[in-house]
């Protein structure tokens, strides 16, 4: 059975950074992201039963052909593979192939609608259809822990969890609760220095990192209150403040890790510019140098064109919250 899964990308308001069991992406904090539409991962998976080769796997590249994916990133989709294979006791082979609609490994959360998008198609092609919770734990166990969020539309809550078998994501409210824009400034798209799976394996070794474990359950708090009142003055603040202090743990982390470009520091003065006009605009980022300014649909376009302006910005993806991923009849192979 053939079946193609499109899963987007998230972004995280509170973020994932530092693992109590790396492998397993078991978090120290619990998260909360919201789901995008546009950024996304397209999977197909086919299972053949009567075959015993190794996974096929290969990736499309924008507007090109089909090809083989960079060999790390290949094992981490066989490993994932044969982890779904091994948890519902099937054998066969699977044939898999891939593409984004945006950057890869430049801190846009690539592997978050990459692997979700996997753990649904390769289920799919097994004729299993798990239920939200399950499936989340799974895209989990790639090791890839955002993905959990992925599987869930609008506005996304993984708590810590207790186990490896109970840490999944939940849903806090449906993309139609609240219409937020994300509008994602492009500095720097190559791939990023350092993964995310380094960077949460140094998190711990940053000073700041005990004292910001202390500060979370406030802002977490907050944030869910936030989120259910759909107040962006209250948010906003909280975008920012979590945005900078990931990095400020990445950047005292032992060896440091500097994910910034010059142009990240100029796209999070000319947020502060348009707050200071009155446009309601906050940024936020991911473990990379690229920028997402969230804001209502009112100051879309005053966001985009203020950074579109900036020499230092590459180009922008006007991005929004969204419903989670779907199954699709457009194949990839
Ligand atoms: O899911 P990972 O292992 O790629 O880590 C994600 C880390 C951040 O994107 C920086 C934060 C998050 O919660 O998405």
């Amino acid at each position: 059975m053939k079946v193609t899964a499109v899963a987007p990308t998230n972004i995280a308001f509170i973020k994932y950074w530092g693992a109590r069991n790396l492998e397993a992406a078991i978090p120290f904090n619990p998260s909360i992201s919201m789901t995008l539409t546009r950024c996304v991962s397209r999977c197909t998976a086919e299972h053949r039963e009567d075959d015993s080769g190794p996974d096929e796997v290969l990736v499309r590249s924008p507007g090109g052909g089909l090809g083989r994916p960079a060999p790390e990133f290949a094992r981490r989709i066989r490993e994932h593979l044969s982890r779904i294979r091994g948890s519902f006791g099937r054998a066969g082979a699977f044939h898999v192939a891939t593409e984004n609609s945006f950057p890869s490994a430049a801190g846009l959360a690539s592997s978050a609608s990459g692997f979700a998008g996997l753990t649904l198609a390769a289920t799919g092609a097994l004729g299993i259809e798990l239920d939200p919770a399950v499936l989340s734990s799974l895209a989990r166990q790639s090791g890839s822990g955002s993905a959990a969020r992925s599987v869930l539309g609008g506005y996304v809550e993984w708590p810590a969890g207790e186990g490896e078998e109970r840490s999944y994501a939940l849903p806090l409210a449906p993309a139609t609760h609240w219409d937020l824009r994300n509008v994602i400034a492009l500095v720097d798209s190559a791939p990023k220095p350092v993964s995310s799976r380094e960077g949460h394996r140094r998190a711990t070794t940053s000073p700041f990192f005990g004292r910001r474990q202390e500060i979370l359950p406030s802002r977490l708090r907050t944030v869910r209150e936030a989120i259910a009142a759909r107040d962006l003055d209250r948010l906003g603040p909280l975008l920012e403040e979590e945005a900078i202090e990931l990095h400020l743990v990445a950047m005292s982390s032992r060896p440091p890790i500097l994910y910034w470009r010059p142009g990240t520091l100029r796209v999070l003065e000319a947020v502060r510019e348009l707050r200071a006009r009155g446009v309601a605009a906050w940024a936020t980022m991911d473990a990379g140098p690229n920028v997402h300014v969230i804001c209502p649909p009112d100051s879309e376009e005053q966001v985009a064109r203020a950074l579109n302006r900036l020499p230092e910005v590459e180009g922008l993806i006007r991005d929004r919250v969204g419903d989670g991923p779907q199954l699709v009849a457009e194949h990839l192979f």
